[in-house]
């Protein structure tokens, strides 16, 4: 029998077939969890099987991704969620007193959420807004040029509301 002397040709169908696959699976997973996310104000750990079974995946490739990506939580949130940015330009204007300042106002630490869930901590890299520095979000809504007294403003604003629901 004559050697063999080219490769074995590729199945390109397969191929095809195979990108397609991981294309779906990954275009479908994080609108679903976003949609999650936006709904709930979290991923819910139940939540997370029957999403791997409608895209077919494995409970532990969709954890995987909620766990990998910072904006997903499976924890539930307060419900303002502050950010405190602490980029370099906020960090140079003071985000660190900002963030101490916070950090009193509400008695959390970075990562925690009260225990009436009204209001939850985190800091991030930039917000995009650094010509305001200092900044934080709430929620959806910037605030800048902060200094303490500032903050206590805008807090008193969202305590405020907490009590007119
Ligand atoms: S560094 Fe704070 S908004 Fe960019």
């Amino acid at each position: 029998m004559e050697p063999n002397s080219s490769p074995k040709p590729i199945d390109w169908n397969q191929v095809n077939a195979i990108i397609e696959e991981h294309r779906t699976r990954k275009w479908s997973l994080i609108p679903m969890l976003q949609a999650v996310q936006e709904a709930i104000g979290y991923i819910p750990p139940e939540a997370i099987e029957p999403i791997a079974d409608a895209l077919n995946m494995a409970p532990a490739e969709v954890q995987g991704v909620v766990t990998f990506y910072a904006g997903f939580s499976l924890k539930p949130k307060g419900k303002c969620v502050l950010k405190v940015c602490r980029g370099t330009a906020c960090h140079v204007k003071g985000s660190r007193s900002i963030l101490r300042h916070v950090k009193n106002e509400l008695q959390l630490e970075e990562g925690e959420t009260s225990p009436d869930y009204q209001f939850s901590l985190e800091t991030v890299a930039c917000l995009g807004a650094c010509f305001l520095a200092p900044t934080m979000m709430v929620n959806r809504d910037y605030y800048g040029k902060l200094n303490p007294a500032k903050v206590t403003s805008v807090l008193g604003q969202y305590r405020k509301n907490r009590e007119d629901d």
